[in-house]
């Protein structure tokens, strides 16, 4: 089923997910949602919290449309290992018509459970690496904006706020 995304002040972005403890259905169910809704967007990941629910499980596919998917649905991911420095344009399903760069490590070693509840590590750099850093930030209520510079986040700021009158 496909879910809505909350977006840009929604409260409920900036709250820190709990670790799953059994992968039973509903977490299935969820996963399932999160990967449909990802499709659906389109997106190239989507953490739990952006639909409202605020357990620790991403969904990724970084890849191209005329590629095979790549599906990674990573459950309790942690970052154990993180290094060098990357400065790419970044935007966000929960933050629509804003993109910046950010600061984020080249590259990352990901440990996380699959849906079978095997544990599973991703060694990963270019955009998988960041899509794991900015999906992992979801599930502890960051966004890419929290990233930025003062004067970065203000002028973003300005323009949601500007965005939000002409909605209204
Ligand atoms: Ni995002």
């Amino acid at each position: 089923m496909i879910r809505t995304i909350l977006t840009y002040p929604n409260p409920e972005l900036k709250k820190k997910s709990a670790p799953v403890a059994i992968i039973n259905d509903s977490v299935r169910a969820l996963a399932q949602d999160m990967v449909e809704t990802m499709y659906d967007a389109p997106g190239v990941g989507l953490a739990a919290p952006q639909i409202g629910v605020h357990q620790r499980v991403i969904v990724i596919d970084i890849s191209a449309s005329d590629e095979p998917p790549g599906l990674i649905v990573a459950i309790n991911p942690v970052i154990v290992h993180a290094e060098g420095e990357a400065y790419e344009e970044e935007g966000c399903l929960s933050v629509p018509k804003f993109a910046a760069n950010v600061r984020r490590h080249a590259s990352v070693v990901v440990k996380a459970l699959n849906l079978e509840g095997v544990e599973c590590t991703w060694r990963a750099e270019g955009l998988l690496a960041i899509a794991f850093q900015h999906e992992i930030d979801h599930l502890d209520g960051i966004l890419f904006v929290d990233h930025l510079s003062p004067l970065k986040r203000e002028l973003f700021q300005r323009k949601a706020r500007k965005a939000a009158e002409e909605a209204r």
